[in-house]
């Protein structure tokens, strides 16, 4: 397994203050910023999209792991990373041809990730583990912030753990959603070593919230 990473999901914060609030998380330690962009099609909600993305890369340094919650994500790969993305993940259940968008994403030079829903069986992403660089496990339902963590889904995190390290994949398994001081260590012994935090992050001491959990992770 790779280091554990803790990636705040800006989903959570105040937008009228981001800019400073993303500069937090980065002096606590941060390494990776998580960013939530739904088209309220694919999920039923609406967030941000390319202008935040630009605007947001001209100020930090934190690797930008973008979580497209949109359908037939391939028309936009390129405008993602044009914008700064870093890592493009896109769901499994919302690709016609997903080894084409992980194409797409590695024509653009970015880490790819293929993310897959509760409801979603893991042999759904199966076929594509030797083309991605991380595979998102929902652990909640996708499209909102503060929802109680789906124990169950922790049980996709522990099989694809099994899987990598019997056929030697070096692959990150990013857990998202409901991870918080209660929870994240449930999600580390189940082999993740991504952890997207919103609403465990961006609340009261932003600073304090991120070295505890990166503590917890030993991240
Ligand atoms: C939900 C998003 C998550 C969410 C996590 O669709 O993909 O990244 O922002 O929020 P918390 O950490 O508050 O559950
Ligand atoms: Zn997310």
């Amino acid at each position: 397994m790779s280091e554990a990473i803790l990636a705040p999901s800006i989903l959570a914060a105040d937008f009228n203050i981001l800019g400073d609030q993303i500069a937090s998380v980065q002096r606590a330690g941060a390494k990776w910023l998580h960013i939530d962009v739904m088209d309220g099609a694919f999920v039923p909600n609406l967030s941000v999209g390319l202008p935040v993305i630009r605007s947001i890369r001209r100020r930090s340094d934190l690797f930008f792991d973008v979580h497209l919650m949109i359908e037939d994500p391939i028309r936009y790969i390129g405008d993602f990373a044009a914008s700064g993305a870093d890592g493009i993940t896109f769901h499994v259940e919302a690709a016609s041809d997903p080894e084409r968008v992980i194409g797409e994403i590695r024509r653009c030079g970015k880490k790819a990730g293929i993310s897959l829903k509760p409801a979603t069986p893991l042999e759904a992403v199966l076929p594509y583990l030797d083309q991605v660089d991380m595979v998102l496990v929902m652990t909640v339902e996708p499209g909102f912030g503060a929802q109680a963590l789906k124990r169950e889904t922790l049980d996709k995190v522990r099989e694809l753990r099994k899987i990598a390290a019997e056929t030697g994949r070096d692959l990150r398994i990013e857990v998202d959603g409901g991870m918080s001081r209660e929870t994240i260590l449930d999600a580390l012994h189940a082999g993740a070593d991504v952890f997207v935090a919103g609403s465990a992050v961006f609340k009261d001491d932003i600073e304090a919230n991120v070295r505890e959990l990166c503590v917890m992770i030993g991240g």
